[in-house]
């Protein structure tokens, strides 16, 4: 009977120091978290500016394509170069298909000068001289070998 009363009070004991240190716990918890928030705020700042410069140049490439063909077709229209030949599934074919002219390997220069002056790569073509500036030649010339 001794042995038993001895050993509940060893039980309660020690289930009230286990309480004990579980309230100094408690209390001591919020006290370490406090200096730990002030060094939070200036981490998110860097982070907006590289997300967004991430998907512009892929906008303006996208936009710039799509302006290359605008303007370069708005002059090929006005040439009358569908009349013979093919570009996008549209136009005649007295002459080659324009369609997937930059897999000939053509240089920008090259295709500068057949439009303008077509004897020159080509003595007795019927595809006659045209009359575009420097920067329209430049237009259109780079659309066509874009075209793959
Ligand atoms: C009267 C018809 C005709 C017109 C109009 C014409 N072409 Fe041609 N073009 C030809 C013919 C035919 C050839 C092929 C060369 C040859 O063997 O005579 C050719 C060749 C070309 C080639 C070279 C293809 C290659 O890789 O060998 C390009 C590029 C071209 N034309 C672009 C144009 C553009 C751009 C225009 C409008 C500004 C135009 N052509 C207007 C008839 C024409």
């Amino acid at each position: 009977m001794k042995a038993r009363k001895g050993l509940t009070v060893l039980l309660t004991a020690l289930f009230l120091l286990f309480i004990g240190i579980g309230l100094y716990g408690c209390a001591q918890k919020p006290s370490p978290s406090k200096p730990a928030k002030k060094t939070t705020p200036k981490v998110a700042v860097p982070a907006a500016p590289s997300t967004a410069t991430a998907p512009v140049p892929k906008a303006a490439k996208k936009a710039g394509s799509k302006n290359l063909e605008a303007a370069a077709m708005k002059i090929i229209n006005a040439q009358g170069c569908l009349g013979c030949h093919i570009i996008n599934g549209k136009g005649g074919s007295i002459g080659p298909n324009l369609s997937k002219e930059g897999i000939k390997g053509h240089s920008i220069h090259w295709l500068e000068v057949q439009i303008n002056t077509p004897k020159v790569h080509y003595p007795n073509t019927i595809m006659p001289n045209h009359n575009l500036n420097q920067a329209q030649l430049k237009t259109v010339a780079e659309y066509l070998e874009s075209l793959k």
